[in-house]
């Protein structure tokens, strides 16, 4: 890790209550309620120091919106002319007109610069021996020290706080405060894994659902069989997808995310290449480890493998000869989140002293010892044309600055012609493990993240219909997991989806109120697409058994677009980079889904219903009509 760029060593200014700032002050950043594990017990001391620090606002993000849609919209003269790594750096970096009116914020409030570093990265502020009593004048707020219930780790937050309104378009967030986990210094008794960065962990509601185990001379390897068993020559046969036909694999690349402890056990692999893709036995997935990541072969059950197994035996059988990337997240001990990922893609978003946010993330090296102790991953690894996670949050977990800022990576990255796919969830319009508690009453929808980001491409699930072949019409998944959909909380509608969101509300109004759901019309509908997510086959722990989730759903979808960029590849064209523009575009290369609905919160849902819904989004794809319709794009 290299040094913190120190700003300015002017003399130490004498330290003393600073006078409040001249400027009209504004709400910043607010929590509505206190997640429910929080209990406040206590105000902090005034002198307790905290690790002040500010996350600056990039510079051109509010045109990130447009220049995505200048390469990714079909209508574009700019279709498919990506950005290269260096030059989205240099577009988004903070400008220095942000960071010199925060300084002087900082400064008229007794703040010299001496005080305050900036990252490397450029992203952020840190200011050196801040106390409570500092921040609450600054900010205009009052510190809280809470207990979490369960493990008695004090944190300290506030509900909200207020920065001047000429500063306030230069700043993200200031932490710590309304993000709920950073733990007070000197009091850190024991280790205590914030909910965002659990994403990997036994037990996290986005792993996929385990079914009944079968034995290897049960397999019904027929396509008459798909209806009650899914192996990968049903999806070929239900999705037109080509067998064998990857011609640009040394151009090509398809990556995977996995967070430890999730792991593939190598035996499964080869014991389901064995059975259905006996060219593959004994090949492995080129691994990119990440903060530690590795293949852990401690622990052996369905959910520590399930989610890995399924998603590789899966993506590699279908995209053979290619072989995928696997971006092995986080160590066994402090996991991994979407940002450390991330990270470790673009030193840009990487930020110093080890995490974006420590309250959210994994913090490299393991600051208390036993887990991963080199330095977090920040930049060198290639994005691969298409990356498939599936793994995700309740939007409402996080904070909506948190997610725009993610959210806006996830663009940039679309920008250098990278494709981002998620699984959208298993719980109908409820959240992960069926939790509907955000807002009054419980009864609120819970959206997921990151499948709400417009710049992510979420994959929602279907099954086919009891009874019925491969030929026939599937319907919304509704064999053991519901495909998570509805409309987000924090993102406006895009552009891209606002004809195909707006058709829906003329024909089919949910019988729900604005207390269930955002029902403005105006919000970012999800998901996007869909795939099969019930009675998949994996090898999983020495047995065969079947497994169900959009967790299937979203490395099928990534399979078949990194087929479609072989194609262009092969015929000398770039790959597709951000999907929606185009797919929304052109919806008839999908096979439309009219049946089945996404229950949950005591509801039944949304409907699948003819075009898009949010349920299904466009449909399930049609490989030989995506094909066509990409290749023929520049
Ligand atoms: C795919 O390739 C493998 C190995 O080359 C071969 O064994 C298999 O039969 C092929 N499958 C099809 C459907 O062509
Ligand atoms: C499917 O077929 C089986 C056997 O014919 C029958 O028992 C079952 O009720 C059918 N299921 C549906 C949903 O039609
Ligand atoms: C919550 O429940 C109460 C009592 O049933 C009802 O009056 C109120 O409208 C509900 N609030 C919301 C936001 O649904
Ligand atoms: C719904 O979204 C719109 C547009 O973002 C916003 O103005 C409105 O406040 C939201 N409604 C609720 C109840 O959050």
């Amino acid at each position: 890790m290299q040094p913190a760029l120190i700003l300015a060593l002017a003399p130490l200014a004498a330290f003393a209550f600073p006078a409040p700032s001249s400027g009209v002050r504004r709400v910043h950043e607010r929590r509505d309620a206190i997640p429910s594990s929080w209990v406040p017990v206590t105000d902090p001391f005034p002198t307790t120091p905290i690790p002040l620090r500010i996350a600056l606002t990039q510079s051109n993000l509010d045109s990130v919106h447009d220049e995505l849609m200048h390469v990714s919209d079909p209508s574009s003269e700019h279709f498919g002319k990506h950005w290269t790594a260096k030059e989205v750096a240099e577009f988004f970096a903070p400008s220095k007109e942000s960071v010199d009116i925060v300084l002087t914020w900082l400064e008229s409030e007794g703040i010299s610069r001496s005080r305050v570093e900036q990252s490397q990265s450029l992203g952020w502020l840190e200011i050196s021996g801040v106390t409570v009593a500092e921040a609450e004048s600054l900010l205009d707020t009052k510190y809280t020290v809470y207990l979490h219930d369960v493990t008695g780790t004090p944190h300290l937050g506030c509900g909200d706080y207020s920065v001047p309104e000429e500063v306030a378009k230069h700043v993200d967030f200031v932490t710590p405060t309304v993000h709920f986990d950073t733990r007070v210094k000197k009091e850190q008794p024991q280790r205590k894994r914030s909910a965002a960065t659990e994403v990997g962990k036994p037990g996290s509601g986005s792993l996929p659902k385990q079914g009944a185990t079968l034995s290897s001379e049960s397999i019904l390897q027929e396509l008459e069989y798909c209806n009650e068993e899914i192996l990968p020559i049903c999806l070929q046969a239900l999705y037109n997808i080509p067998v064998n036909q990857s011609r640009a694999t040394a151009k090509n690349s398809y990556g995977i995310v996995e967070y430890t402890p999730q792991s593939y056990f190598a035996t499964d692999l080869d014991m389901f290449f064995g059975q259905f893709a006996p060219q593959l036995v004994g090949h492995r997935p080129t691994m990119d480890s990440i903060d530690g990541g590795n293949i852990q072969t401690m622990y052996e059950s369905f959910d520590y493998n399930g989610e890995s197994d399924l998603d590789l035996e899966y993506a590699m059988t279908l995209v053979y000869p290619l072989n995928p990337t696997l971006y092995q997240t986080g160590d066994m001990v402090e996991g991994g989140s979407f940002n450390n990922f991330l990270d470790a893609l673009d030193a840009m978003y990487y930020t110093f002293d080890g995490g974006d946010d420590p309250t959210e993330d994994g913090v490299y090296p393991d600051p208390y010892g036993g887990g991963y102790e080199g330095p977090e991953t920040c930049g060198g690894y290639a994005a691969t044309y298409v990356v498939s996670t599936s793994y995700g949050y309740n939007e409402a977990d996080l904070t909506p600055f948190y997610e725009e800022r993610q959210c806006a990576e996830y663009a940039k990255l679309g920008l250098q012609g990278v494709s981002i796919l998620y699984s959208s969830g298993d719980y109908g319009v409820a959240g992960n493990d069926g939790e509907c508690t955000y807002a009054l009453n419980g009864t609120r929808f819970n959206p997921s993240f990151p499948g709400t980001c417009p710049y992510v491409t979420s994959v929602g699930a279907t099954q086919i219909v009891p009874n019925a072949t491969v030929y026939q019409p599937e319907e919304a998944c509704e064999t053991v997991i519901y495909s998570d959909g509805g409309f987000s909380n924090v993102f406006a509608m895009p552009s891209y989806q606002a004809k195909a969101v707006s058709t829906y509300y003329e024909y089919f109004v949910p019988p729900y109120t604005a207390a269930q759901y955002n029902n403005s019309r105006s919000v970012r509908g999800f998901p996007d697409v869909a795939a099969s997510g019930a009675n998949y086959v994996i090898a999983i722990d020495g047995e065969f058994a079947l497994v169900y989730g959009t967790s299937a759903s979203s490395p099928v979808f990534g399979s078949i677009v990194t087929l479609i960029n072989d194609a262009r590849l092969a015929a000398g064209k770039g790959p597709i980079g951000f999907l929606n523009p185009s797919m929304y575009a052109n919806p008839s290369m999908f096979n439309d889904i009219t049946m089945g609905s996404n229950q949950g919160c005591g509801t039944e849902g949304f409907y699948a219903v003819p075009g898009w819904d949010p349920v299904t989004g466009l449909g399930t794809p049609n490989y030989l009509k995506m094909v066509s319709y990409y290749l023929a794009l520049p």
